[in-house]
């Protein structure tokens, strides 16, 4: 494990609930901070553009009163996860606006940016930029990016190719700065995995889809509580990228998930109307047969932490 950051010290687990498009919000990101862990969410998610500064608002006001009221339990910090896309029309205004919150953490999607980094170090804020191979993990940290998240086989969203084994033990051999692996974690035994193999951070998106606080519909979150990873599609259809889906949206849109046509990776669009193309067709890793219930996010990482703690006792850590 490295040398953490003070901003990434003191979570009440090794996690960080990873940016949702379309699903994390204030109320997400908050209740994730509350219960001590990193929270997270796509700048992308506030539209339109100006709802960014009143999201802002709420969270650092929401987190700065729940830390008087809790001194010896603070709240974890917030990440803002900017697409660094050339289609993101909104990167410039939306990085304004996290330089003027002075926002934590940002974490980098699609590209990593000479500029975008400086910008946040000049406000005092680190970058994590998340990667899917050894290659784009160098191109990152060579563009100043201070910690990576390693994308593997079987995440939701965008998720690469690579088993997790390989791509962290690749990458820890030429650095050891902040590492989060990402890809089908979603119980506390799972979450000391990722650290035994080197990485400082789980990073879970799909299993907080089920929560009380996302904004998914119910049935997306009944979904993930019936599904398990066989309900898994790896399609590039729907934004010209590789990314997880579960079937069950797929055959709701008429189509089949077994012969999906390819797409045209040159179609690739992060801009205004990207929300709209494949709405109803949900994002979800592999990892969610661990999921039997939607509950909150408390109570969620409650449990993480009971499992963390039994698996370190079962290994006699
Ligand atoms: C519905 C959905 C939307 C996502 N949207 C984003 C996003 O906007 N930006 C991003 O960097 N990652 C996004 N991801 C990827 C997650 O941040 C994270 O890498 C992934 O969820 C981790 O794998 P897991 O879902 O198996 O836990 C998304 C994932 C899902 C499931």
């Amino acid at each position: 494990m490295s040398k953490l950051p003070p901003v990434l010290q003191n979570l009440s687990l090794p996690v960080i609930g990873s940016p949702l498009f379309i699903i994390s919000n204030p109320q997400l990101v908050i209740a994730q901070c509350q219960a001590g862990i990193v929270g997270a969410m796509p700048a992308l998610n506030a539209r339109p553009a100006a709802q960014l500064d009143d999201w802002l608002a709420e969270i650092t006001e929401t987190l700065a009163a729940y830390d008087q009221a809790h001194p010896d339990k603070p709240s974890a910090p917030f990440a803002i996860n900017q697409i660094v896309h050339k289609s993101n029309d909104r990167l410039d205004h939306d990085m304004q606006v996290c330089a003027k919150y002075k926002v934590p953490i940002i974490i980098t999607s699609l590209g990593a940016r000479e500029d975008v980094n400086q910008a946040v170090h000049a406000w005092g804020g680190i970058v994590l930029h998340d990667i899917i191979n050894n290659k784009f993990a160098h191109k990152a940290i060579d563009k100043g990016a201070d910690g990576l998240i390693a994308v593997a086989t079987g995440a939701g969203g965008h998720a690469g190719v690579k088993s997790p084994f390989a791509l962290i033990q690749e990458i820890r051999q030429w650095f050891d700065g902040p590492l989060a692996l990402s890809g089908s974690i979603a119980t506390g035994d799972a979450v000391l995995a990722a650290q035994a193999m080197g990485a400082d951070f789980a990073y879970i998106g799909s299993a907080f889809i089920a929560t009380q606080e996302a904004r998914a519909s119910d049935a997306y979150k009944q979904a993930i509580v019936d599904g398990d990873s066989d309900d898994i599609v790896y399609s590039n259809l729907f934004t010209g990228v590789h990314g997880n889906y579960l079937a069950p949206s797929i055959r709701a849109a008429g189509l089949d998930p077994q012969h999906l046509p390819e797409s045209d990776p040159s179609q690739m669009n992060f801009g205004g109307d990207s929300a709209k193309a494949w709405k109803d067709i949900w994002g979800c890793g592999q990892g969610i047969g661990a999921i039997s219930a939607v509950g909150t996010v408390a109570a969620y990482v409650e449990q993480l932490q009971r499992e963390y703690q039994a698996a370190r006792q079962r290994l006699a850590l």
